[in-house]
């Protein structure tokens, strides 16, 4: 019984895994419910057939709670999106996507990561701070939201050693 039990936790535990084409259905629906403007499951699929990008993910038992995308280039990387499901927030998922996928970097090769977050986007932008990232400049007006109109984009860097 205590066996049953155990392996029943360990199951539902956070896995953190490399994604691949077969996940685009469901990143695509964890991206439709954390951004206003949702990437198509076609999207996704392109995005993680292309050889330059890599992805992870988070799963807990079958499902998909969270992921994180790069495009590699040249040594340097950039994150294109990072994402946890609503209902999982707050759990530490996101900053041991980061870690892991920035370790995966690391070892490919990519000396610095680069990336763009809305400014008025506190939990990400605690989250790549802590792990490191340090703003190297902004676009305004990058981010055109429904109520609140443009909103500059700040431009996150943090070199990999
Ligand atoms: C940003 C996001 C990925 C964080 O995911 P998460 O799993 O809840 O984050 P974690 O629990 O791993 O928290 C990691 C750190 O992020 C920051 N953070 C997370 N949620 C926060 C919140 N609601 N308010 C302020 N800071 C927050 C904290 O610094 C936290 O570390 P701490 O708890 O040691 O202080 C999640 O809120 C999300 O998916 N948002 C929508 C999509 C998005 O904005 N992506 C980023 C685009 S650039």
């Amino acid at each position: 019984m205590m066996n049953m039990v155990t392996r029943l936790f360990a199951r539902s535990e956070p896995v953190l895994s490399e994604a691949g084409p077969r996940d685009s259905a469901t990143i695509a629906a964890v991206h439709a419910a954390s951004f206003q403007r949702g990437w198509s499951e076609d999207e996704l699929e392109r995005l993680l057939t292309d050889r330059s990008v890599i992805a992870h993910r988070v799963t807990a038992g079958r499902t998909l709670t969270g992921f994180i995308l790069s495009r590699m280039a040249a040594g340097e990387a950039e994150i294109l999106s990072v994402a946890v499901a609503p209902s999982r927030r707050g759990k530490g998922l996101a900053r041991a996507l980061l870690n892991h996928h920035l370790r995966r970097l690391a070892g490919l090769g990519t000396h610095a990561v680069f990336l763009e977050v809305d400014k008025d986007n506190a939990p990400a932008l605690n989250l790549y701070r802590r792990s490191g990232f340090r703003e190297v400049g902004q676009r305004p007006g990058y981010y055109q939201h429904d109520k609140k109109g443009a909103v500059a984009a700040l431009v996150l860097r943090r070199d990999l050693t």
